[in-house]
């Protein structure tokens, strides 16, 4: 049997399962007050014969935090968690606070890097959003935790760094993002040379069926409708662009290490079918299920095992049907847009995230237009050519040049 070629070696153990951690499980939770952060939170308040918090942290909300500690106290799976908050003053109200002031760890990017490491933890969950959950992800792949990540921009910025310190600190990634983690159960068992292609099933997002010119009069608060996930404002703004679509392709291309030329992408509106491989001999395995995050977050947690969950079950007989269509590069750039610098490596996954991520900043603050995220980011790639990223200082030169540039076309260019 000739050898399909991966283009890269899998940051993800296909055909390996991680070892069995011993119950109650250790975690460190990082984003705990975003929407992968509550799910979590959830999951360790429902089970905490499996799951003890050990750390938690938070960018500015204090009493959100606060609170999530408090129930999980409640709940019995946690007692003093260690915890940061990103922002001096946050940090300060902390300090005010009985419950954070117990075990409070140092404000910043400090703090942050301490709890992704903590002495004593198992695993680490990685819900922060944007670039900013890269340096975690390294500090807790060289303390060699098995790390359940929905960060999925550590990957787009920093694949090839996440890769090497996963192997020096001999670490597991485990992805939470629903598409890569079916993915990772259709991929169960198998040895990476059967693999054929890979399809990420999309949404399509609230403005699916509406045309180009319909998409240039949207307003941010139906750009923050999203039809069938509820989740935070960055990843539901790029799932109206299908952003978020094209950085699961990254994702997928540094998690299994095939080539963009064998990921694909199919429009699946209903999110019932999370997404399929493909083998040689044309056998397609699809991972189904009720659109809840917290099936892959539990699925990451225990060591990709199916656990018990009271979720809502799948009645086939109920749904109907199934319905997929092609996605349109013509209305959706940034798909394009990711694939491109995806395929040019280098900084060029770190322009278009760090662009993207200024861009939805400034939608989210109402100076920009929807269909000038596009705009920004295109602007932002063929203002900065992509040269290779050896070193984390590499990737964050490149970050921070690529958000001056995008804040540089918003302001001058595009923005209200
Ligand atoms: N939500 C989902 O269902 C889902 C599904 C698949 C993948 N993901 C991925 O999971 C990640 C998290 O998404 P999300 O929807 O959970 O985001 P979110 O609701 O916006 O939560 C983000 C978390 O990160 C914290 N944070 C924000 N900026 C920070 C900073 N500069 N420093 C430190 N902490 C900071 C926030 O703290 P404060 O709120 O306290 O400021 C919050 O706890 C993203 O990469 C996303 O693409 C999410």
């Amino acid at each position: 049997m000739s050898r399909l070629r991966l283009s890269c070696d899998p940051l993800y153990h296909i055909g390996r399962r991680p070892p069995v951690l011993s119950e109650p499980v250790g975690v460190v939770l990082l984003g705990a007050t975003g929407s992968i952060g509550t799910q979590t939170v959830e999951l360790a308040e429902r089970y905490p014969d499996k799951v003890r918090v050990l750390g938690l942290s938070a960018g500015g909300r204090v009493d959100e935090l606060s609170n999530l500690v408090a129930r999980l106290e409640r709940a019995g799976a946690a007692e003093a968690p260690a915890v940061t908050l990103a922002y001096d003053d946050s940090h300060r109200r902390a300090r005010e606070d009985a419950r954070l002031s117990r075990n409070l760890l140092p404000s910043g990017r400090e703090g942050l890097l301490e709890l992704a490491a903590l002495p004593g933890a198992d695993c680490v969950v990685n819900g922060l959003v944007g670039a900013v959950g890269l340096e975690p992800t390294l500090a807790a792949a060289k303390a060699g935790r098995r790390i359940a990540l929905a960060n999925k921009e550590s990957l787009v910025v920093g694949g090839d760094l996440v890769r090497r310190a996963v192997v020096q600190g001999g670490a597991d990634v485990i992805p939470v993002d629903s598409e890569h983690s079916a993915l990772a159960q259709c991929l169960a068992g198998r040895d990476p040379d059967e693999i054929e292609s890979l399809t990420l099933t999309a949404s399509g997002g609230p403005f699916r069926t509406l045309s180009a010119a319909e998409m240039s009069t949207v307003t941010r608060e139906q750009v923050l409708k999203h039809p069938t996930w509820e989740m935070g404002p960055k990843i539901t703004v790029d799932s109206a662009t299908l952003m978020n679509k094209g950085l699961e392709v990254i994702e997928a291309h540094v998690l299994f290490g095939l080539p963009y030329s064998r990921l694909d992408v199919v429009v699946h509106p209903g999110s019932t079918v999370h997404s399929l491989a493909v083998f040689r001999d044309g056998s397609v395995m699809a991972q189904l299920g009720a659109p809840d995050m917290r099936v892959p977050l539990l699925y990451a947690l225990g060591g990709e095992r199916h656990l018990d969950l009271e979720t809502e079950r799948l009645d086939l007989a109920v749904l109907g049907e199934l319905h997929f269509e092609a996605p349109d590069p013509e209305r959706f750039p940034c798909l394009r847009l990711a694939r491109e610098a995806g395929e040019a490596g280098g900084t060029a996954t770190i322009t278009l995230n760090g662009a993207n991520e200024a861009a939805v900043a400034a939608l989210l603050d109402d100076t920009l237009a929807y269909t000038d995220i596009a705009r920004v980011i295109e602007g932002a790639l063929e203002a900065l050519p992509a040269v290779p990223v050896d070193t984390l200082e590499d990737a964050l030169t490149a970050d921070a040049e690529a958000r001056r540039v995008a804040e540089t076309l918003i302001k001058e260019t595009f923005g209200a």
